[in-house]
């Protein structure tokens, strides 16, 4: 066990055949300060402590051949069993590349409970029959696959802490950023204003907040359209639906709303 602090706001159980990962990366920078402060804690149950026999066995030969181990139901389900005890109320994840791809919008889902227990797999994974036994929620990454599920889990943990309250000292940072409003950022520049003959767009030093806004609006458009056609498709559909509503709203004497989560970006499609 690693990091563990009762009184913490929301808090994560991670089962791993390597807990010496944890808290790793997390004990530093803005999630190791959060949990230095007690906003979040993090515990690791070793899956290996549930094996059955004296060489601590945790994988078999997959049935049906081909290469590789598989992570025994047994001693994975006597894990789990161990770390939703006493139960947190959250989620059960299992990471794998086999999972729904993980968005912004279910990092917010899972930072608003109470915390997550995290199964990560090792070898070619976890027998099918305790992720359907215990109804893991089964997440992905991304389309590549990692060695083991203990980066994912980080990754993960990472997403979520930073959405915790008292974690980000500006909330406001985290309203204007990627995905939050179906969108890219736009591109961001600082200091100094020209480098190696670059110069930093004009309008972002006219001190017009509306043309700013306008300005940063069209990029983060741009870019999601050239870089994230999947995207792009989402916001396009959401955005022309609640043209519709609007529309409506005003043909019946009502005030439209924005109605798309997201004030600041206006559409230009
Ligand atoms: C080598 S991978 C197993 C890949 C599996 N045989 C497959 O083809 O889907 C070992 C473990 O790494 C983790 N992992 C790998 N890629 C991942 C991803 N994209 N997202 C989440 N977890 C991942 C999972 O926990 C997985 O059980």
């Amino acid at each position: 066990m690693t990091a563990k602090r009762e009184d913490a706001a929301w808090r994560v159980r991670v089962l791993t055949l390597y807990p010496e990962m944890f808290p790793g990366p997390l004990a530093l920078a803005l999630a190791g300060r959060a949990l230095a402060r007690g906003l979040w804690a993090l515990e690791t149950v070793d899956i290996r402590d549930f094996a059955r026999d004296k060489h601590r066995t945790v994988d078999d030969a997959p049935f049906g051949g081909g290469a590789g181990m598989v992570m025994r139901p047994d001693v994975v389900d006597a894990a789990i069993a161990s770390a939703t005890a006493p139960d947190l109320g959250g989620p059960l994840i299992y990471l794998t590349p086999r999972g729904r791809p993980l968005t912004q919008a279910r990092v917010a889902e899972f930072a608003q409970g109470p915390g997550a227990v995290i199964l990560c797999g090792r070898f070619e994974g976890v027998d099918e029959r305790v992720v359907a036994a215990r109804g893991l929620d089964e997440v992905s990454l991304g389309d590549f696959v990692l060695s083991g599920g203990e980066p994912a889990a980080i990754a993960l943990i990472d997403a979520c802490v930073r959405l915790l309250p008292g974690v980000v000292g500006r909330r406001e940072s985290l309203d204007d950023e990627s995905f939050v409003g179906g969108l890219l950022e736009y591109p961001q520049y600082t200091r100094p204003r020209r480098w190696r003959g670059r110069r930093v767009p004009e309008v972002l030093l006219s001190g017009d907040h509306g043309h700013v806004a306008e300005w940063r609006q069209a990029r983060a458009e741009e870019a999601t359209r050239e870089r994230r056609p999947d995207l792009w498709a989402a916001y396009a559909e959401r955005a022309s639906a609640q043209d519709r509503a609007d529309a409506c709203a005003a043909r019946s004497g009502h005030a439209p709303g924005t109605g798309r989560g997201d004030h600041k970006r206006r559409r230009s499609v």
